[in-house]
């Protein structure tokens, strides 16, 4: 069908060109597309924390001695880089948070790679629409029962649900958003994260699989000082922006 079509529109300057897989055997991959920066710059700030949270990363291991070995997912937990749970151990050592929101808790590697690199004061707060133990699972009661990690089921990309965890939003210093990725969640959450106002510290946003797809246009879309740093944590895309001054999107 395609060398047919290929045929007929040839003359006109139109070639269908077969998409190339990875020939080499990788557990998973996806499409992704190259595209030029313009308006895509870091700031210093950024730049510094990237460049210590990615040596600290490098070095420090995820603890996994009270991880689920059962869990489908427990052998990624060391896997870097290629994998951001020890660079989201590391971000939290760097900047120190007080308060941490991720959102999409699934199996729990993300909440559990924070609070290992948080201090005893501080606490995160893992969002999700699913509860934690419908999964195969990396957290227990026991964590829970410690009050330095909450579960909230709430979609955070709804304005009624946005509003009532809003100051709380205003005053996490290192956000983490790894939700559903359905070219839906994530531009509707943004577009709420852009009401926060400006803050003194550095308020980081990460981002999770900036490189698939439906996440291209969102993440180009971010005007305030970004930096992909993909090839340090998750492959499929890892972002981190500056929110301090406020979440910039372009109006398109
Ligand atoms: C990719 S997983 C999260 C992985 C986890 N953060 C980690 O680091 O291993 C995505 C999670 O987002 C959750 N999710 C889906 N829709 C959501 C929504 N509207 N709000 C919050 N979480 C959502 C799913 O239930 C799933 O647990």
């Amino acid at each position: 069908m395609r060398k047919l079509l290929n045929y007929l529109t040839k003359p006109i300057g139109l070639e269908l060109v077969k998409p190339l897989g990875v020939r080499s055997k990788a557990r998973h991959q996806f499409l992704t597309y190259a595209y030029s920066q313009e308006g895509q710059s870091p700031n210093r700030k950024l730049i510094s924390l990237a460049l210590k949270a990615i040596e600290r990363a490098f070095k420090e291991r995820i603890d996994t001695s009270g991880c689920n070995p059962q869990a489908p997912d427990f052998q990624h937990f060391n896997q870097y880089p290629g994998e951001h749970y020890r660079l989201l151990k590391a971000l939290s050592s760097c900047l120190a948070p007080k308060t941490v929101i991720e959102i999409g808790t699934y199996t729990g590697m993300g909440t559990t790679s924070i609070y290992q690199g948080l201090s005893e004061e501080s606490e995160i707060i893992t969002f999700d629409i699913v509860k934690w133990d419908s999964f195969e699972t990396h957290l227990s009661s026991d964590v829970f029962n410690s009050r330095r990690i909450t579960q909230r089921l709430s979609d955070l990309s709804i304005e009624e649900n946005f509003v009532q965890f809003k100051s709380l939003l205003g005053k996490a210093e290192l956000i983490f958003c790894d939700g559903p990725k359905n070219g839906r969640f994530e531009a509707a959450f943004l577009h709420l994260l852009k009401t926060l106002p400006a803050d003194e510290g550095l308020r980081i946003l990460m981002l999770d699989d900036i490189h698939f797809p439906n996440m291209i246009d969102l993440w180009r879309s971010i005007r305030s000082p970004k930096l992909d740093i993909t090839s340090f944590g998750h492959f499929s895309g890892t972002g981190l922006v500056d929110l301090s001054g406020g979440l910039e999107l372009s109006p398109d």
